[in-house]
């Protein structure tokens, strides 16, 4: 049993016949010392009372958004912010529905729509319920989100059907939420440092050039090493991204300025170099707008290389350093060929020219290259769950 004090959960229980098993889940997260807060909705109501709840979390129940005498004292938005983890068991069809489109039309919502802490869903419902296309596509959305999903488990329902659909067994909610919040303790000892975005090269105070990049991968890894319990530091290029919050952001401009925020925010266990940078910076940069003429030429010189100076450096090479290659063609020489030139530990290669991956898309689909000669391709998949890939596999190296 892992000691759960100080943490602080947030147990939304929805109306189904399971949500009496969710006394058991207050129960043992209480004995592990864990402080439960708890929201009802209105017909998980008719399943437990708000008594028998409050009795077992020793702590007031929250039911409805504009309760007077809750608001005042805990919000929808500070209950938000309270929790460390907020978990749904059980969720019904109908509330993964509502979650999938961000609705927000009663307590259990809103609070999940205002959070940005890990959420995990323990579903209940009929096997047709579940195997309905609606509800596994609004499962897939969910997931997109970064929400983890526990069970459903196999076996006789309530309803007298079997099959999928069944909540998983209180212990073994619990044991995935244990299992969270031990590996975030195991890697707060972590630091890891993840350039993002692309960089822009002035021409003069209103042009530049640049190269393209939406910053959405490494924003997405960035995301998921702050989830596994690293002190994460992002520093990324102008993107139309929102900071990631919880993690250290800094926002550059030109490669210099990325290059030397990556060394003032070095030692890191694990350094990861997505952005885009500008191979180029111009020779000639003018204070003054370049007036409009016939023609003109550019003089170019070589930009300071982020990740091979970073991989050579003495004193500040980071124990993991994970360069990436966007290439349109010999996808495999050429990332071998950045691996040993630049002299990182994986190179995690795609293939750019392909439309559905890469640029802008939601989707990516890599091959990693590790430096002990050995690779391997990942099927295609959305951005934050490669992401999460790749910080697994992290985590197995450093620990
Ligand atoms: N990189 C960097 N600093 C640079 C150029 C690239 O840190 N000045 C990093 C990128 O963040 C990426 C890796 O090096 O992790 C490879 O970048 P890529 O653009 O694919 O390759 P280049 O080195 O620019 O080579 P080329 O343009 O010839 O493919």
């Amino acid at each position: 049993m892992i000691n759960l004090s100080n943490k602080k959960i947030l147990l939304i229980i929805c109306g189904g016949i399971s949500a009496y098993k969710s006394l058991e889940i207050i129960r043992g997260l209480k004995k592990r010392g864990a402080q439960v807060k708890t929201i009802l909705t209105k017909s998980a109501k008719k399943f437990v009372t708000p008594l028998s709840v409050s009795s077992l979390s020793q702590e007031k129940i929250y039911e409805d958004m504009f309760d007077i005498e809750n608001e005042s004292e805990m919000d929808h938005i500070s209950l938000s912010r309270w929790a460390d983890l907020i978990l749904i068991a059980p969720i019904t069809a109908n509330t993964i529905s509502k979650l999938s489109f961000g609705l927000a039309d009663d307590l259990a919502s809103t609070v999940v729509l205002a959070s940005n802490k890990e959420i995990y869903l323990a579903p209940a419902m009929n096997v047709r319920m579940w195997e309905h296309s609606s509800t596994k596509e609004n499962l897939k959305k969910l997931i997109n989100f970064g929400y983890k999903i526990i069970g459903p488990d196999i076996g006789d329902m309530a309803c007298g059907e079997f099959g999928r659909g069944k909540m998983t067994e209180p212990n073994e909610i619990i044991r995935e939420i244990e299992i969270y919040f031990n590996n975030k303790k195991k890697n707060n000892k972590f630091k890891a440092l993840i350039t993002a975005g692309p960089t822009r090269e002035y021409i003069d105070p209103v042009r530049f050039i640049t190269n393209r990049s939406s910053g959405k991968q490494g924003y997405e890894i960035a995301k998921s090493f702050r989830d596994n319990g690293f002190e994460t530091t992002l520093i990324s290029g102008i993107t139309n991204l929102d900071p990631v919050p919880g993690v250290k952001f800094i926002k550059v401009d030109t490669a210099r300025e990325m290059f030397n925020e990556t060394i003032n925010n070095l030692p890191a266990d694990v350094a990861v170099f997505s952005a885009a940078v500008s191979d180029y910076k111009v020779k000639n940069y003018k204070n003054e707008k370049i007036k409009k003429k016939e023609s003109m030429t550019l003089d170019l010189e070589k930009n300071v290389d982020i990740l091979a100076n970073v991989s050579k450096h003495n004193s500040l090479r980071p124990k993991l350093t994970i360069g990436f290659a966007a290439e349109t063609s010999d996808l495999v020489k050429n990332s071998l060929k950045k691996l040993e030139e630049k002299s990182c530990d994986w190179i995690i290669a795609n293939d750019v020219s392909d439309k559905s991956i890469g640029f802008d898309s939601e989707d990516n689909q890599v091959s990693i290259f590790y430096k002990n000669n050995t690779n391997e391709t990942l099927d295609k998949m959305n951005k934050s769950l490669i992401a999460k890939e790749l910080v697994y596999r992290v985590i197995n190296k450093l620990n």
